[in-house]
């Protein structure tokens, strides 16, 4: 069955059809149409899904090829179901209200549905509709049209606008040839240009790096890589320079050709300003720290072991004499030296005299002999640090390393062999110490109640040096230090 629009019999196209069925006016009567069966193929061939229902049993009357082919159910399904059948549950509530509000609306009108697929997807259809007369009865016809995909991109282009509008980083698109297409907010405020002022016009001219760095060598690694990761300065509108960590991202079309770049710049000048202050005391409270030691050090040597060792001397000139004191004095004395050993012990762990008057190669010798004696481990050690002596700093930076990395052996290690090798290179001082012991899953180990190696690696950071640490269980232990040789005080 073809149906065709009629009005009082007459055959009408569907490009009549408001006129037809319209035909009345506020106040006056509509007049009784018909849907017959011809509609010169506007409704059969249509490339639109359409159908008609009764407006009162919302029964499908009938439908077009495309309804079947786009819904899947077929002409007899869908001949035995309501229109509230290609919805979801919930929105039949919605669509009865509809049809109450719009039952003696005799205009075509359009609103937007849910409707549910046989295969249970849900598509966004907008339907026009139009009450008519089918078979007597009234119905309506609708003529739907799946946007579906035109809603989803509405959707993700208001979800990215909303990203761009709030997202606190700087976001920077330019084309192939870096003309900037895109300029959020956040770059307005980070760089000083507004949107309208740079779209257009070549991204060197307002992402500027301050002249250390080679804006051609970023651009070139951005093209042959497709990404680029770095930190860099900048400089804003004003003039005023800016920290920017900027990941940039080639951008590829469906085709697969490249149509340009985007670049989500950070900017990091307040957390690089205040690691640099956070640094900048730590530095402070380790050098007070080691000054400190240096002069209780030097105090217990002077004073109280000069001391000691005057009252053994007298002591011994005691025992000497002969005297009924003589057992008494002997006794004395071995006390006294008790308590000079003790002194004596504790000045060199505070400040290694070592250190200060020999330099590093020896200290870190004492350092491997006395583990050796104490722990009858085996310690080599290898020391190639030429003529003349490294900046106190790093000397001393190396040796509490050194310190707490060959206290971690003897701690945790249980190994028989120690190696320490320290190195000049060109630029840097390189410190290895490796073990042969039990090993750890250097990975793993992030506990904040361990400080050691945490201390081991900030010493090293403080002097722009790394500590690089090598373990896996069962495999021994390295620990590879570097730390710049020069502009160190
Ligand atoms: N040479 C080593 N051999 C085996 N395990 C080690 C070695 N060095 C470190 N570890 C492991 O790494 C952990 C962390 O070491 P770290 O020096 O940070 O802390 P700690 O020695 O336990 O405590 P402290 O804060 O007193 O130094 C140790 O508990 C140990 O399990
Ligand atoms: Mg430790």
């Amino acid at each position: 069955m073809r149906p065709v629009l009629t009005e009082h019999s007459q055959v009408v196209s569907m490009s009549n059809l408001e006129n037809a069925t319209v035909g009345s006016h506020p106040g006056k009567p509509v007049p009784p149409r018909e849907v017959l069966f011809d509609f010169e193929g506007l409704f059969e061939f249509n490339p639109q899904p359409m159908w008609i229902f009764d407006l009162e049993t919302l029964a499908f009357l009938e439908v077009n090829d495309a309804a079947i082919g786009h819904y899947g159910f077929s002409r007899d399904e869908f001949l035995h179901m309501t229109i509230k059948d290609i919805r979801p549950v919930l929105e039949v509530p919605r669509l009865l209200g509809h049809l109450e509000r719009t039952v003696d609306n005799p205009r075509p009108y359009t609103s937007c549905w849910r409707h549910q697929k046989k295969d249970g997807t849900v598509i966004d259809s907008e339907v026009t509709w139009l009450k008519v007369v089918f078979s007597g009865r009234p119905a309506k016809v609708a003529i739907a049209s799946d946007v579906t995909e035109r809603k989803r991109t509405e959707a993700q282009s208001g979800y990215h606008s909303f990203l761009l509008a709030t997202i606190t980083d700087a976001v920077v698109a330019c084309d192939v040839d870096f003309v900037l297409t895109g300029w959020n907010p956040a770059a307005e405020t980070t760089y000083g240009w507004k949107a309208a002022e740079v779209l257009g016009r070549p991204a060197a001219d307002f992402i500027v790096e301050d002249a250390a760095c080679d804006w051609n060598e970023r651009i070139r690694e951005l093209v042959e890589k497709g990404r680029m990761c770095v930190e860099a300065t900048h400089v804003r509108r004003n003039g005023a320079r800016l920290r920017v960590e900027a990941r940039a991202t080639a951008l590829t079309a469906a085709s697969g050709d490249r149509v340009g770049y985007v670049s989500v710049n950070r900017d990091i000048t307040e957390r690089r300003r205040s690691e640099d202050v956070v640094r900048a005391l730590l530095k402070q409270v380790v050098g007070a720290q080691e000054e400190e030691r240096r002069r209780v050090a030097r105090e217990l040597h002077d004073d109280a072991a000069q001391t000691l060792a005057a009252l053994l001397v007298k002591l011994r000139a005691v025992e000497e004499a002969g005297s009924v004191a003589t057992a008494a004095a002997n006794d004395l004395r071995v006390h006294v030296a008790r308590a000079l050993d003790g002194v004596q012990r504790i000045a060199k762990g505070l400040r290694p005299p070592a250190l200060d008057d020999m330099g590093l190669a020896e200290a870190l010798d004492r350092l491997g002999m006395d583990l050796a004696e104490t722990h009858g481990l085996r310690v080599d050690t290898l020391a190639q640090l030429g003529e003349q002596r490294l900046p106190a700093t790093v000397e001393t930076t190396l040796y509490r390393i050194a310190q707490e990395a060959l206290a971690n052996v003897r701690k945790h290690a249980c190994a028989k062999t120690v190696s320490i090798v320290i190195r000049r290179a060109p630029a840097r001082v390189v410190l290895i110490i490796e073990d042969d012991g039990q090993g750890f899953d250097a990975d793993r180990n992030t506990s904040t109640e361990h400080l050691g190696l945490l201390g081991m690696r900030e010493r090293a950071a403080l002097l722009g040096g790394t500590l690089l640490v090598e373990s896996t269980p069962g495999s021994g232990t390295r620990i590879r230090v570097g730390i710049p040789a020069e502009g160190n005080p």
